[in-house]
């Protein structure tokens, strides 16, 4: 087992490792690193996954320069070696939207997160970032996807997760059919009926690039794809009503 980086948009990097037991095919868990004056990691990876994930943040930066952590929501794929990275880059901070940092964060981070809010954005200094709250979108209270303004890259965290090792970055394929085969095995998705207008908001944004935390990194009609991924649970969040007897 090996930790891969691609460049997936400019100063962006895909740290992927493939758990080949995971699920039938193998499940890929990435993190992305934005190589700015200051940089930023999303997504930390499993606590026991450090030492592979570490290693290859050095190939693009020296892990203590790290300024910047982040992550989707409150759970050991996003954030399990968030201490970890602490310990290992001096200056480092994790920054997260309000909820979060009051929910769960403030108290399991070994030092102080930075909060902030839906919209604001956060100069790397070559790169900005804007962060956009998606609560229970696709799970967790205080959920959260990150936009990368300079290259419009979406880092679209559990979005879109599919099974199997796709490679590095993949340009116009069907993104939403592998996603809802992996809903169909895992069913990780909290549907409701703000499920869909979420993504679509998303879509808004107009990405050049979704970066996947499950899956390939996606250069093409992001907005189509975000609409084709909300179509999905607004039937299915449809049909979820009508199951309901009413007596
Ligand atoms: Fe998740
Ligand atoms: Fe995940």
């Amino acid at each position: 087992m090996d930790t891969t980086v691609h460049e997936i948009a400019q100063d962006v990097y895909r740290l992927s490792t493939c758990i080949p037991d995971a699920a039938p095919g193998g499940f890929t868990f990435n993190q992305y690193l934005i190589d700015a004056d200051e940089p930023m990691l999303f997504h930390t990876g499993p606590r026991q996954m450090f030492g592979l994930v570490g290693a290859a943040i050095e190939r693009v930066v020296p892990l203590e320069r790290l300024r910047w952590i982040s992550f989707g929501h409150y759970e050991s794929d996003e954030c399990g070696a968030m201490n970890d990275v602490l310990a290992a880059a001096p200056d480092a901070e994790v920054v997260f939207n309000g909820l979060g940092c009051m929910v769960s964060i403030g108290d399991m981070a070994d030092r102080p997160p930075r909060s902030v809010e839906d919209g604001d954005v956060l100069d790397l200094g070559g790169h900005r970032v804007r962060f956009i709250t998606t609560p229970h979108v696709p799970h967790g209270w205080e959920a959260q996807v990150l936009f990368e303004e300079t290259t419009s890259t979406l880092l679209s965290g559990d979005l879109f997760s599919q099974l199997g090792e796709p490679p590095a970055l993949v340009q116009d394929i069907d993104l939403v059919t592998p996603s809802f085969d992996a809903e169909a095995m895992f069913g990780y998705t909290c549907v409701t009926a703000n499920t869909a207008p979420t993504i679509r908001r998303l879509a808004d944004l107009a990405p050049r690039t979704l970066a996947l935390m499950h899956g390939p990194a996606f250069a093409g009609d992001c907005a189509a794809a975000l609409h084709g991924l909300a179509d999905g649970y607004a039937e299915r969040f449809a049909a979820s009503i009508d199951a309901v007897v009413v007596r």
